[in-house]
Formats: structure tokens, C-alpha cells, sequence
């Protein structure tokens, strides 16, 4: 049994990618592993001010919502990122919180398996190497870490469109092969 999180970071709530998250999640619980969701928009979460107290601390200077999640993220099997595609990059709201776990980059973590679920309006696949960059950018700061999978939601532009297209079966059988 692997622990899985699973961080959405639309602001839309139930929306697109935020359903590929929820079937990635089903699937692996399915396979009999421990899944965590973890919604950015829930997390009371601050701009990370560079000031790299973390670096000789085991927290964060800023007293948000972020401090009771390291531990967690540290211990974790896999890390799963749903996001919005917002001008061809990650969200801003994943973007914030990828700074904010800077903590982990001095930590021993567990984790060695990424994933990315990403969803945009376009309809090219190329819509999401903006945002398979920014991940590869962040995991590579990471010793060993892999990025082991990728769905690329395309032609999704309102809320629901994602319910007329296999992508949320591919999540779910992505997230039972973890
Ligand atoms: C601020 C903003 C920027 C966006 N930028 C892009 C973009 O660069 N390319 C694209 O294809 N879609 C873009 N979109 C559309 C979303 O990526 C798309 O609707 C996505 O499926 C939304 O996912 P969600 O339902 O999980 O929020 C943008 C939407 C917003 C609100």
C-alpha cells in the first residue's frame, strides 16, 4: 500500500481538473492504496517570502496553513498535481504552493513518483508543456524523483466538459497503477 496525495488547484470547484484529480484518487484507493486531497483553495496559504528560514528550520517563518502539511508531503509514496492551465503554465495557485513547500528541498522525503493531471480550453496537446515544464522544474530539485505519469485534458473549456470525454477514465486507471 502506497501513500498517495492528491493536490487540486483549480479554483473552480468540481470542475475539470479537479474530476480528474477525484478519478485519479478512486482509482488508487481502488488498487488499496491510502489517498490524501489536499485543495489549494482550502489551504490558508501565503506567498513564500524567499527569506530561507527554512533551510535551518523545520518550518516555515509564516504561520499559515502550510506548517501541518510537510510532514505529510514528506512521508508520502506519490504526489499527484492537478491544475488548470492558466496562460500555458501551471496555475498561479499550484505555482504558490510548489514555492511554499520549499521546506521539503533541505528534508529526506520519501516521495519518488509525481504526476501531473492538467486540463486547458485548447484543443492541442501542446497547451500542456508549459505546465509538464514547471512540474519537471520543481521535481528536479528533488533527488531521484520521477514524473510518472501525465494526462493531458485537452478541449476543455467550461466546467463540465470534462463529462463527455474518456479523460477521467484514463485518471482513474492511471490512479490504479500507481
Ligand atoms: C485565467 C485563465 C487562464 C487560462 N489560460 C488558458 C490557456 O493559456 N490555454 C488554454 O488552453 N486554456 C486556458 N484557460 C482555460 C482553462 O485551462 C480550462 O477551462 C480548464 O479546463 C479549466 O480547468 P478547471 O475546470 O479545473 O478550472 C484559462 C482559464 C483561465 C480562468
Amino acid at each position: 500500500m502506497k501513500k498517495v496525495i492528491v493536490v487540486t488547484s483549480s479554483p473552480r470547484k468540481g470542475g475539470n481538473s479537479e474530476t480528474l484529480a477525484d478519478m485519479f484518487a478512486q482509482g488508487a484507493k481502488s488498487a488499496g492504496h491510502e489517498v490524501e486531497q489536499v485543495a489549494v483553495r482550502d489551504v490558508k496559504l501565503q506567498f513564500c517570502t524567499g527569506c530561507m528560514y527554512c533551510h535551518s528550520h523545520d518550518k516555515c517563518v509564516l504561520n499559515d496553513g502550510m506548517n501541518a502539511l510537510y510532514s505529510k508531503f514528506q512521508n508520502a509514496d506519490v504526489l499527484v498535481f492537478a491544475t488548470p492551465v492558466y496562460y500555458y503554465a501551471v496555475s498561479g495557485q499550484l505555482k504558490t504552493f510548489l514555492d511554499r513547500l520549499n521546506p521539503l528541498y533541505t528534508r529526506k522525503n520519501k516521495f519518488k513518483e509525481v504526476y501531473l493531471l492538467a486540463t486547458a480550453a485548447d484543443d492541442s496537446e501542446a497547451a500542456m508543456n508549459g505546465s509538464v515544464s514547471d512540474i519537471q522544474g520543481w521535481i528536479d530539485c528533488f533527488d531521484g524523483v520521477e514524473l510518472k505519469g501525465v494526462i493531458r485534458g485537452i478541449g476543455l473549456e467550461d466546467r463540465d466538459d470534462i463529462a463527455k470525454t474518456d479523460f477521467g477514465q484514463r485518471a482513474f486507471e492511471m490512479g490504479a497503477s500507481v
